[in-house]
């Protein structure tokens, strides 16, 4: 296992999971995601609610929830691709108490095309690939009769997902670029083709 530790930022949809999967592998790193891990413990009660609660209606879920995942997450990892956490300054600052980061890498995609990307994509529940009925179709038939819609792909709650991006973790990104931390990379093009210049920023910085 390598000890890179990559965060990936970008706005829903811009292909976060679909790349921190390949990196992963590629490098031999923990995926750490905050959504998955939401999704998993959906219905599981906390103070706050459910996770539920906050993710069918697009919002985020308390800090204290979220925060909790990714500490113990991280110190079992050493090395990780971080994806979906930060998404607000206060989980930043809490980021930079527990971890250090080798590479902090945005994908850059145009609105249009995340909406595109959002509403169309699908779930394999049996393995957790990302597809899209557009862009990445499964060859095998059995797979593609399997595939599931993740219940806040609506167009209704896509937009408002990217309405709390927009306000809660854009200035997140903003954080890091001030520090001079941030790498911005073209997530538009095939997925490999983004997935190259990523792994190229990472061998850079790593
Ligand atoms: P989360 O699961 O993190 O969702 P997200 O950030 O909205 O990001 P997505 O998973 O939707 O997109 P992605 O960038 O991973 O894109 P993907 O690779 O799948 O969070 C969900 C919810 O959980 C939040 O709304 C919140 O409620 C809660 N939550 C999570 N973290 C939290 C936190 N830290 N604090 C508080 N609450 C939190 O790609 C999308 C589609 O595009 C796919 O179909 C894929 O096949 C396709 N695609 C990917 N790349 C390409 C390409 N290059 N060309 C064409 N198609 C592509």
């Amino acid at each position: 296992m390598a000890d890179y530790h990559v965060l990936l930022l970008g706005a829903p949809g811009a292909g976060k999971g679909t790349q921190s999967k390949r990196l992963a592998e590629a490098f031999d790193l923990e995926h750490v995601t905050t959504g998955d891990a939401l999704r998993a413990n959906k219905d599981v009660e906390t103070e706050y609610g459910t996770p539920r609660e906050y993710m069918d209606a697009g919002e985020l879920v308390p800090d204290e929830v979220v925060n909790e995942i990714v500490e113990e997450a991280l110190s079992a990892a050493d090395g990780y691709v971080l994806d979906g956490y930060p998404r607000n300054l206060s989980q930043a600052e809490y980021l930079s108490d527990i971890t250090d980061l080798d590479a902090v890498v945005y994908l850059d995609v145009d609105e249009d095309e995340l909406v595109r990307r959002l509403t169309g994509r699908r779930l394999d529940p049996e393995t957790g690939d990302i597809y899209h009925v557009e862009f990445d179709v499964p060859d095998d038939e059995a797979v593609r009769e399997r595939l599931v819609q993740r219940d806040d792909d609506t167009e209704e709650t896509v937009r408002e997902r990217l309405r709390v991006y927009r306000e809660s973790t854009e200035p997140v990104i903003e954080h890091y670029r001030e520090r001079g931390e941030l790498v911005e990379v073209d997530g538009e093009g095939s997925p490999d083709e983004v997935f190259d210049r990523v792994a190229e920023t990472i061998r850079e910085r790593a």
